[in-house]
């Protein structure tokens, strides 16, 4: 059987283990990414949408901004959309931070091409994916075009979302996960239409949540709010219009309507699992968190994961073992207070089921809370510092806390 050895295993090749192998290649550390699925399946996943500035920051000192630059597209602040009025809030202003609208695929898509430049190793494809002995010689088994083959490493790093292998390989005992479930999902839809909005569009409404994002100058990207039960098949691209214009339709504007080029409903959860890290395989990105995508919180966890991981590998090889050692501990501490931003964007901007008729509560508390969230500069302020991103330890937001 063909036999690798290298010093990072990483399975899954999304954000999270493309930018791992490719942040480890520029500190001189090898690595071999293992990824069940072919490569243009990854290349065609439509997922989320912004980066906060921290990510950006972290694709160009890594050389992979140059099409970012070029083609993100900066918002200096989102609208929060109620009761038929919109109201603008100008992270810039209130934090001096902006964020940047460029697709996970088109970061994917940046991250294989460098990655095909620098001929890193990467088995697309690959079957039957297994890891072996985590706490002591760790391996990587799986098939490719027939053939078994194994990879010895030092570490092996489960970037392989919520459903790898990785995560359930560790012992049950040495593992607690936390979760919520939520009483709604996303349906989404790209279409190549112009986006009737400079910026994003978050809007509670009595008939549900909706957003409207974009992806280009000419692709919008939208959202509803839709039962978990929901077949994609019941939704004709008709009546996704007809919904989109009934939410987010105020005076005086107009949506824009144009061929729907893909359509999907996106289940919602929270989960963590502590730790990230057993023996010498550690975690990150969705294969150790999900949030509800209300925050736009995932891929940029997953990048703050990997920022943390990399750095931590490289200090490790260079003879300090303790950012490894505390890797788990700094992922935590900040993704707790990502959790919980998260769940308050998407209970405030979601209705809740059973919420209905005229003594609906909850819709009435939203709207006071969203009020009271366009209304003082003070919530306003603490919502574009989370939105636009923490950094990546407690000790530096208390720096920031100091210098604000
Ligand atoms: P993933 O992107 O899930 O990548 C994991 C990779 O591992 C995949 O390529 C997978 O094929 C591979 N893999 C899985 N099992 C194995 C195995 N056994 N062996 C080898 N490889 C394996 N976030 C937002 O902020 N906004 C959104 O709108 C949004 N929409 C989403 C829609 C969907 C359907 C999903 C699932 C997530 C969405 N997210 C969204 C979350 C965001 O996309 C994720 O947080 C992000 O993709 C995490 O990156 P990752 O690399 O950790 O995991
Ligand atoms: C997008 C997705 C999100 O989850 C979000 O909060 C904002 C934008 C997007 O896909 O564009």
């Amino acid at each position: 059987m063909p036999s690798l050895k290298t010093r990072v295993a990483i399975v899954g090749a999304g954000p999270a283990g493309l930018l791992l192998g490719w942040a480890l290649g520029a500190s001189g550390i090898d690595s071999v990414i293992v990824e069940r699925r072919p490569v243009d399946y990854i290349l065609a996943r439509v997922r989320a949408g912004v980066l906060e500035q921290g990510s950006v920051e972290t694709l160009t000192e890594l050389g992979l901004g140059g099409r970012l630059a070029a083609e993100g597209l900066v918002h200096r602040g989102i609208y929060l959309q109620f009761a038929g009025e919109r109201h603008h809030v100008d992270f810039a202003d209130l934090v001096g931070r902006t964020v940047t609208v460029y697709g996970q695929q088109a970061v994917v898509r940046d991250l294989i091409t460098a990655h095909e430049g620098a001929g890193s190793r990467i088995f697309y494809s690959a079957d039957d994916v297994a890891v072996h002995d985590i706490a002591t010689t760790p391996r990587v088994s799986f098939t490719h075009d027939g053939q078994p083959h194994e990879i010895e490493a030092d570490f092996i790093v489960g970037a392989d979302g919520f459903h790898g292998v990785c995560r359930p390989a560790i012992p049950a005992d040495a593992l607690t996960a936390y979760e919520r479930g939520y009483p709604y999902a996303w349906l989404g839809i790209l279409a190549d239409v112009a986006p009737s909005t400079d910026e994003l569009i978050y809007c509670l409404h009595e008939d549900g949540f909706a957003m409207h994002s974009m992806r280009s100058p000419t692709v919008s990207r939208l959202y509803l709010q839709v039962n978990p039960d929901e077949k994609i098949e019941d939704w004709s691209d008709e009546r996704i219009w007809d919904a989109l214009h009934a939410r987010l339709g105020i005076d005086g504007w107009r949506l824009n309507e144009g061929p729907v080029t893909e359509k999907s409903i996106t289940p919602m959860r929270s989960f963590v699992v502590s730790s990230m890290n057993h023996g010498r395989l550690f975690l990150a990105g969705d294969a150790g968190h999900i949030v509800p995508p209300t925050g736009a919180k995932g891929l940029n966890s997953a990048i703050a994961d990997v920022t943390l991981l990399a750095d931590a590998f490289a200090r490790y090889y260079a003879g300090d073992e303790a950012p490894l050692a505390g890797y788990s501990d700094a992922v935590l501490s900040r993704q707790w207070r990502i959790q919980q931003f998260s769940q308050w964007m998407t209970r405030m901007l979601h209705r809740h089921p059973g919420d209905a008729g005229e003594h609906r509560f909850d819709y009435f508390s939203q709207l006071g809370e969203l009020d009271y969230t366009t209304g003082s500069v003070h919530a306003m302020r603490s919502l574009a510092e989370q939105y636009t991103g923490l950094p990546l330890s407690r000790h530096s937001l208390s720096r920031q806390e100091h210098a604000a």
